[in-house]
């Protein structure tokens, strides 16, 4: 019997489930874009290297063009389009807008997510290669310019917004409204 090529899967999107059947070498980011019509999530470089297709799977930063769709199955993934809550935009969106954290907007989506992702990593205490003291008592490190470059280095913006893209997630970062990601923004964490 020859081996399956290809699967039917239910991946869960933004709080909703899409049940699709693919190629099994279809990437995450493929499934989003070509067939879901979830095209906020960018192609970039397809291989990994600059952060573009930048979205949340159960709550920590992930590169959909290296994700295969069938190991996304049963995972919370959180697209830009997931972000916002209605007409509300979340505070990272909203101090990329009030900061000017773009220029031609490509990038954007990927950075947003990534920037989730590290106010996430850094309120759990997660180091970085920036941190100077890295002992779990040191506690999480004052969210510096340096800490946000390091944290953000996994994606690029060919536009070199990076200036306003820093002060962007170091307002977030100091928004007391800024809700947590969690596991899925839709659901509360666990
Ligand atoms: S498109 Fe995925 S990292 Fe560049
Ligand atoms: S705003 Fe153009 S690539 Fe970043």
């Amino acid at each position: 019997m020859a081996p399956a090529t290809a699967s039917a899967i239910t991946l869960k999107i933004n709080g909703e489930h899409h049940t699709l059947t693919v190629d099994n070498r279809t990437t995450l980011l493929d499934a989003l874009r070509e067939r879901l019509g979830l095209t906020g999530s960018k192609k970039g470089c397809d291989q990994g290297q600059c952060g573009a297709c930048t979205v949340l799977v159960d709550g920590r930063r992930t590169v959909a063009c290296l994700q295969l769709a069938v190991a996304a199955e049963g995972r919370a993934v959180t697209t830009i389009e997931g972000v916002a809550d209605g007409e509300q935009l979340h505070p990272v969106q909203q101090a990329f807008l009030d900061l000017d954290g773009y220029q031609c907007g490509y990038c954007t989506p990927g950075q947003i997510c990534s920037a989730l992702g590290v106010l996430d990593e850094h309120a759990a205490g997660w180091p970085s290669a920036a941190t100077g003291d890295v002992r779990p008592e040191a506690g999480p490190p004052p969210l510096t310019p340096e800490e946000i470059r390091e944290r953000m280095s996994g994606n690029l913006c060919r536009c070199g917004a990076y200036v306003s893209i820093v002060q962007a997630v170091s307002q977030a970062a100091a928004d007391p409204a800024r809700p947590a990601t969690g596991t899925d923004p839709k659901e509360p964490a666990a």
